[in-house]
């Protein structure tokens, strides 16, 4: 594997908008074969056909990360169009909030099935492939709520928790592959994640929260970042905030 972007082939989760989609921008236009994984499917292969022209390749699969056999298929299909897989993100999630008393036990459901069963697929995934090559770098995407719990989010909060304590599990056992771990804690970022939340109240509350977002190129340069280390370096861990956010 080289040190550097260009010619890294990375499977990226949720590529349909966000965080997903701008970091397929970024590492695309720095030379990177990305294969992209999201439910809306018009959308990713409308970004796979920017991506691929004039120059640069880019692939784009419906991927449902609850489902192991999908997620399964998009890492062996990035392996089979381009010979390996050098960096999996395993970034799909949703945050739809909301005090535990009122019960949405849809939304926990919705949420434990693709904020942390959709990260461990993405590692069964992509972990045979990379154990073969010895080389590989998988980049799981907590948050701020993965750091801090406030009232509301406990059900978010406790799965970012849970994909850094399976990201540090991670980072331990596959030393003897040399395969390097990123683990990414954003705070409010401007994307699409407020439209998760299903009841108003909370969502007006996510809104404001949102008024101090930045763009969602931070978040894809701070995959830039970890992924061009040299190979010796493993950067672990990454938490990021707007400047301007208090908590
Ligand atoms: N934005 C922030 O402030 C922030 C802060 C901290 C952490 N994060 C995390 O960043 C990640 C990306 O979120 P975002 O902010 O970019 O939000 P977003 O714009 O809503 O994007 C979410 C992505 O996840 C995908 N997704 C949702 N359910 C899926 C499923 N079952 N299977 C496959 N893909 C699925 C969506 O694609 P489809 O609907 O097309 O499937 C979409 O591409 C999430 O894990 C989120 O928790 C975001």
């Amino acid at each position: 594997m080289s040190n550097s972007i260009e010619g890294k082939v990375v499977v990226i989760t949720g590529a349909s908008s966000g965080l997903g989609e701008a970091t397929a921008r970024l590492l695309s236009a720095e030379g990177a074969q990305v294969v992209l994984g999201a439910r809306r499917l018009d959308r990713i292969q409308r970004l796979a056909n920017d991506l691929s022209s004039p120059v640069g390749k880019a692939l784009a699969l419906a991927t449902d990360v609850t489902q192991y056999d999908q997620v399964k298929n998009l890492v062996d299909a990035a392996v089979q169009a381009f010979g390996r897989i050098d960096v999996m993100i395993n970034n799909a999630g949703l945050m739809p909030n909301s005090p535990l008393e009122r019960l949405k036990i849809d939304d926990w459901n919705r949420m434990i099935d693709v904020n942390i069963k959709g990260v461990l697929y993405g590692i069964a995934a992509a972990l045979p492939h990379m154990k073969r090559q010895k080389a590989g770098h998988i980049i799981n995407v907590s948050s701020v709520a993965g750091h801090k719990i406030r009232p509301g989010n406990a059900v978010y909060a406790a799965t970012k928790h849970a994909v850094r304590a399976l990201s540090e599990g991670l980072r331990m056992e596959v030393k003897p592959y040399n395969i390097r771990t990123t683990v990414i804690s954003p705070g409010a970022v401007a994307t699409e994640l407020p439209n998760s939340v299903t009841e108003p109240d909370v969502a007006e509350s996510v809104h404001k929260i949102y008024e101090v977002a930045i763009p969602a190129e931070s978040f894809a340069r701070a995959v830039a970042f970890a992924i061009s280390q040299p190979e010796e370096m493993d950067v672990n861990e990454i938490v990021f905030r707007p400047t301007r956010q208090d908590f």
